[in-house]
This record gives structure tokens, C-alpha cells and sequence, in this order.
């Protein structure tokens, strides 16, 4: 028996944590279809199973659609096994400045809730027929500063990742009906583009002692699409290296 060849859709693939999931599943053999506004790194056109990468800025509602379009079309009516919901924006000030609920335009809260919250609702919403079909799995990345106040994180990324986890409850009972698994991944401090020199203060407030790795929170993904996870859904893993313990 000649086992399918699985397909993932995956956001903000061109660095950091979801550009090292990419890496993973491909690693395991599956197709790849991805987005982010900048294209993929030179050395990532040659992954043969990395078979699509679509320009595409998720905040912005018309690019979306585009996008759900162009993937489904993509599709071509065949199954979608699982859609990682990585793509997400932490604004700061010039001055790594906190963006507290004082300071700070309210305008930039609806961008930042448009990318962080919407577009994984519309994502869903657009693939949930694909991953019907595929019995598949959703994975919307998180945050700890989801969870409590964070020293940097600023509030309106705080609350949309708060939103976002309560969002992957929502659907998990929804979907379940559709046979797909909804779950969430809630990285710490994890070495990416997203986190500057002052992260390294928080290091003594890890019970780990360290910052996690692209990587790590790569293979927590993974393995929530897997069969062995069949019967978990609605769910949120930390991968904080304990740091969402205190
Ligand atoms: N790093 C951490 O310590 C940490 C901690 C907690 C949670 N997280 C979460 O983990 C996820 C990945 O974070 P990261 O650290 O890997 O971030 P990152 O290095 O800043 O990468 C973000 C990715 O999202 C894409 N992206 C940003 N805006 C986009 C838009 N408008 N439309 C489409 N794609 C967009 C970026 O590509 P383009 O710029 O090319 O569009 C990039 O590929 C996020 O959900 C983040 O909130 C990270």
C-alpha cells in the first residue's frame, strides 16, 4: 500500500520559527505550500518539497483572500492535512519602548489584530473544506505574553495571542464535527528575529536557563499533526522552557 503524500499550508515561512517548521516538515516528507510578504530564502527554491511559496501580506484582507484562493486552487480539490498559523507582528517603538495601552496609536491595534487574530480565523474558515477532506489539523502559534503581563511584549500583541488561544478553543469544538483537530503552541523566548539583546534578562526567569530554539517549537508543531496526538485537541502546549510557570 503506497502511503499519501501529506500537504501543509504554513504562514511566515521566510524566517524564525516558521521558516525551521518548513524545515521539519520536509524533513518528514510532506509538500509544502507557504506565504509571507518576502520571498524565501535563495537556498529554499531548490527544496523539492517545498513546492509553492505565495507573496502574500495577511493583514491586509484582499492579499488574503488571494492567497486562500491561490492555495486552494492549488489544492486542487485533494485534501489539506494541516495549517500552521505562524505568521504574527510585536510592534515596538523606535526606542524598544513597551507599547503599553497608554502610549501608542489604537489604529496600530486593529493591524496588529488583523495579522494576529483575523487572518488565522479566515485562514481557518477558507481551508476548512481541504482539511475536512484531509481529516487534518490546525496549529496557531501563541504566545506566553498570551498568558501574563511580559516585560517587553507589548499589550495590543498580548491580547490578540490572548484572543488567538481562546480562538483555538473555539474552533476545536467546531471542527471537531469536520474530523479536524485544532490545537496551540505557546513559545517563550525563542532566538528569531522577533526577540533583541534585552530578551537576555529574562534568561534567569527561565527554570531552563536558556532560550528555546526555532527548532524546538518546530518539532512541538510536528508532532500535534501527527497520529499520535489523534485524540488531543483544543489544546495548548508551552515550549518556555518552564517559564510560563511562574
Ligand atoms: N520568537 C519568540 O520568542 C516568540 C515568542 C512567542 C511567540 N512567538 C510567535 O511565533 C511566531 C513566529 O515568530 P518569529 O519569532 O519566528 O517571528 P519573525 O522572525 O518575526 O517571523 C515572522 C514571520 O511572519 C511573516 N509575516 C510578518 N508579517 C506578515 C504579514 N503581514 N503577512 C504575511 N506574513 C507576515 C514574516 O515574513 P515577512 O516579513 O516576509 O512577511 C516572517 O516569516 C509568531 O506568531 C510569534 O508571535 C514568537
Amino acid at each position: 500500500m503506497t502511503s499519501v503524500r501529506k500537504t501543509v499550508i504554513l504562514t511566515g515561512a521566510s524566517r524564525g520559527i516558521g521558516h525551521a517548521t518548513v524545515k521539519r516538515f520536509s524533513l518528514e516528507g510532506w509538500r509544502i505550500i507557504t506565504c509571507s510578504r518576502e520571498t524565501v530564502p535563495e537556498e529554499c527554491k531548490r527544496d523539492p518539497n517545498w513546492t509553492h511559496h505565495i507573496s502574500a501580506d495577511l493583514g491586509d484582507s484582499e492579499d488574503l483572500d488571494q492567497f486562500i484562493a491561490e492555495a486552494n486552487v492549488l489544492l486542487d480539490g485533494g485534501p489539506l492535512h494541516a495549517l500552521v498559523n505562524n505568521a504574527a507582528v510585536s510592534p515596538k517603538t523606535p526606542f524598544k519602548e513597551r507599547l503599553g495601552c497608554l502610549n501608542g496609536d489604537v489604529a496600530a491595534w486593529r493591524d496588529v489584530f488583523e495579522l494576529n487574530l483575523f487572518a488565522p480565523l479566515g485562514l481557518a474558515r477558507g481551508f476548512a473544506t481541504a482539511l475536512h477532506r484531509g481529516k487534518g489539523v490546525i496549529v496557531n502559534i501563541t504566545s506566553i505574553a498570551g498568558h501574563a503581563i511580559h516585560p517587553f511584549a507589548g499589550s495590543a500583541y498580548s491580547t490578540s495571542k490572548a484572543a488567538l488561544s481562546a480562538l483555538t478553543r473555539e474552533l476545536a469544538v467546531e471542527f471537531a464535527s469536520l474530523g479536524v483537530r485544532v490545537n496551540a503552541v505557546a513559545p517563550g523566548e525563542i532566538e528569531t528575529g522577533m526577540i533583541g539583546p534585552e530578551y537576555e534578562a529574562l534568561i534567569p526567569r527561565i527554570p531552563m536557563h536558556r532560550m528555546g530554539k526555532p527548532e524546538e517549537v518546530a518539532a512541538a508543531v510536528f508532532q500535534l499533526c501527527g497520529a499520535d496526538f489523534g485524540y488531543v485537541t483544543g489544546t495548548e502546549i508551552f515550549v518556555t522552557g518552564g517559564q510560563h510557570l511562574y
